[in-house]
């Protein structure tokens, strides 16, 4: 029996890198993000990815239209309003986007017995822990944007379709628009550069997540369980936007002189937290997952950025 699946927000940095593994594993009949990763069959699985221009979240009408006439087994939620700054400006198109449209595919999926697969961010917490956040902490965004992801994860658990909520944190990829991409620019256009270093997390590499997400589909997707629950997946270590910077001046061998500065200093319109690292324990419970540390993934995305766009680094 084929199992459809439903990705929402195929331009996301998510969105894409599920369609970079899924082509992938068509082609070699099976995912295996590496030789320590366990291979991941989607036999049977059929994906279909939808953007804005067929699924627009601000618009509750469409989304009841679009579900009255689509069914599918699995529903991946990447869509969501991430300009966190922006989200001060407009929080009330980013809780649409965020919250109430997610409330909306939470009682689809329940309605359509779907298996829901939402991601949410570390920008749920305050960032005060002294130790990696747990999934049973309590969170207590400190911005418009945290506090609208914080709805939805509401939203779901109250639902409570058959599902995950996977908070992750510090997404880049080859895709879209992200920090590793800005600092590629930015760093052969200025001789020098001030980067926020008293904000901590974990960067996380889109496809890492992608494949977490297809581990998530493989393992618990099929069973009976009716509990939607929170897990958190990170690449690992942690460092702050300063050594993120510094690692891919290096790794690139971009001549530009890093300056370490405070969020105080940056003055960034909506506030951060800063420290998020997330404790991964028990989605690393789930078979055949594989989380390998940051830098490791930074310099894959760096040689897939080079096929994707090579003119990035060379402007
Ligand atoms: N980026 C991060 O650092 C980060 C950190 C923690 C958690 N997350 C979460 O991870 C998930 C994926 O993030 P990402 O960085 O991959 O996202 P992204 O690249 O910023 O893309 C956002 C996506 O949302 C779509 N979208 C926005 N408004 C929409 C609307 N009205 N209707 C339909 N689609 C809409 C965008 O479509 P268009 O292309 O049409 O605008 C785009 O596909 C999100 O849930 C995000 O909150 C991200």
């Amino acid at each position: 029996m084929t199992n459809r699946i439903l990705v929402v927000g195929k331009t996301s940095q998510l969105g894409q890198s599920l369609q970079k593994l899924v082509g992938q594993a068509y082609h070699k009949q099976a995912l295996r993000l590496c030789e320590r990763s366990e291979a991941i069959s989607l036999a049977g699985y059929d994906f279909s990815f939808v953007g804005r221009d067929t699924l627009d979240l601000a618009n509750p009408s469409a989304i009841d239209a679009f579900f009255t006439h689509h069914r599918f087994d699995v529903v991946i939620n990447c869509a969501a309003y991430t300009n966190v700054d922006q989200a001060e400006l407009e929080p009330e198109l980013a809780n649409q986007i965020n919250y109430l449209a997610v409330k909306q595919l939470a009682k689809w999926a329940k309605l359509h017995k779907s298996f829901l697969i939402h991601i949410s961010s570390d920008y749920v917490f305050d960032g005060t822990a002294t130790r990696p956040y747990l999934e049973s902490d309590l969170p207590n965004p400190i911005n418009c944007y945290g506090q609208s992801k914080l709805k939805s994860e509401q939203a779901c658990l109250f639902i409570n379709p058959r599902g995950v909520i996977i908070r992750t944190s510090w997404l880049f990829s080859e895709f879209g628009h992200n920090f590793v991409k800005t600092m590629l620019r930015l760093g052969v256009m200025r001789e020098t550069l001030a980067v926020v270093s008293d904000q901590l997390g974990s960067p996380t590499y889109a496809t890492d997540l992608a494949q977490a997400v297809l581990s998530v589909i493989a393992h618990t997707a099929k069973s009976a369980s009716s509990n939607m629950e929170i897990y958190h997946f990170t690449n690992a270590g942690v460092c702050s936007w300063y050594d993120f910077a510094q690692a891919i001046f290096e790794l690139k061998a971009i001549d530009c002189q890093l300056k370490p500065i405070t969020s105080e200093d940056y003055a960034a319109i909506a506030k951060r937290p800063a420290y998020t690292e997330l404790n991964n324990a028990k989605i690393m419970r789930l078979p055949g997952l594989l989380r390998r540390p940051w830098q490791e993934a930074l310099t894959e995305c760096l040689t897939e950025i080079n096929h994707v766009n090579p003119s990035t680094t060379t402007q």
